[in-house]
């Protein structure tokens, strides 16, 4: 169906063999990057950035130019859905991603629009664009929060420290909880059909804080609404075979129901060992990860050391795309970024010979 060179991550998650294990990296395009602080300051801000398709494809493929990925994700970021829905997103240095006007009630919930999502034709163009960019050299992944990570934005208004009223919501007013995940669930699944149609190779679901829930929330919360938007897109022609990998940070304790919600890739954080988390899961199903972000803050020796680790962990098999098990910060030097994928790429091809 597409033409696409680098297929090593396809194949992965297709299960099918690959030559050495392939890798890209959360938050690739970021900070951390000269290139990409240029760009930005062109644009003006972080969210006109996102918003200018030119711009946004230029910075997509940044980090590309630069390291040897075996994937693109497109520049955009999580919060453009409730920016969409109507809550208007704004962006501050040292502040981050905000809301003035976060959800209190049910009627806030009713107010919101889903469904219309012509006000993000610019993710759409940015995957344009992108596409025409990467030349098939390797695929684009295309990406949207999951319904629970975006809740706790909107209600929050921000990430907060503690998280206390969305986290009170879930105990005191379940129905409004509800209603906002229903909504979520079909403005996602419309947003990442709308993704594939425009050239998206791979969707990924970002739960980031799924880990805030006790396990029966996680599962009512967070989980199934995953799961409902993998039934909408396995029933959609666009996307029914695309794959599509779930990450839910601090979900490590999880890992047996994530692995049978119809994902194809599950993402996991550094505070699980890739080896037990494999046992649970099995072969049937690819897991992305997981380095220590930190761990790009060592010695040259360290850093190699803490990939090998991870690739050893591993250990011989075709179902692992390497990866950190959070975003790149964007105080990391972009010379250890390189040390670490070239060495990953070089060290891993023992495990991949049959
Ligand atoms: O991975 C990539 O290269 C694609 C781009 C991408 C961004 N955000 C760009 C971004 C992706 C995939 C995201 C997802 C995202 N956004 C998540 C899920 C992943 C995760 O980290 O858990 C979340 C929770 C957000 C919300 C968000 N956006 C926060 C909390 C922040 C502020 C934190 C920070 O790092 O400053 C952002 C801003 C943001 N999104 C930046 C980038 C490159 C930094 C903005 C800048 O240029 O100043």
């Amino acid at each position: 169906m597409n033409s696409i060179k680098n297929r090593r991550i396809l194949d992965v998650l297709n299960g099918i063999p690959v030559d050495k294990t392939p890798v890209w990296i959360m938050r690739q395009a970021g900070r951390y990057l000269p290139e990409y602080k240029k760009t930005r300051a062109t644009a003006g801000s972080f969210l006109d950035l996102c918003k200018t398709p030119e711009l946004a494809s230029e910075v997509t493929i940044q980090p590309i130019n630069r390291f040897d990925l075996d994937a693109a994700i497109i520049f955009s970021d999580i919060l453009t859905i409730p920016d969409a829905m109507g809550l208007d997103l704004k962006f501050e240095d040292n502040r981050g991603p905000y809301f003035d006007n976060p959800l209190d009630n049910i009627n806030d919930v009713s107010s919101l629009s889903d469904g219309n999502l012509d006000s993000l034709n610019y993710v759409a163009e940015a995957i344009v664009q992108t596409k025409n960019k990467l030349n098939n050299e390797v695929p684009l992944i295309g990406f949207s929060g999951s319904p629970w990570t975006l809740s706790t934005y909107m209600v929050e208004g921000a990430a907060t420290k503690e998280f206390r009223k969305i986290r009170s919501i879930v105990f005191n007013n379940p129905e409004m909880l509800n209603k906002l995940t229903k909504k979520l669930i079909n403005s996602i699944s419309e947003y990442l059909i709308m993704q594939a149609k425009a050239g998206a190779d791979i969707l990924m679901i970002f739960d980031s804080w799924g880990g805030l829930l006790n396990t029966d929330n996680y599962i009512h919360f967070s989980l199934n609404p995953m799961k409902e938007i993998i039934r909408n897109l396995r029933k959609n022609k666009f996307t029914k075979d695309m794959p599509i990998i779930l990450f839910t940070k601090g979900g490590g304790g999880w890992l047996d129901q994530i692995s049978k919600s119809g994902c194809n890739g599950i993402g996991l954080d550094w505070t699980t060992n890739i080896s037990k988390a494999r046992k649970i899961t099995g072969d049937n199903i690819c897991l992305q990860g997981n380095l220590d972000p930190c761990a790009l803050h060592g010695t040259e020796e360290a850093i190699k050391a803490s990939g090998e680790k991870v690739i050893d962990d591993y250990g011989f098999g075709h179902r692992h795309i390497f990866n950190l098990g959070h975003g790149i910060d964007q105080y990391v030097n972009p010379d250890n970024l390189k040390i670490l994928i070239d060495h990953v790429k070089e060290y891993s091809k023992k495990y991949h010979k049959n």
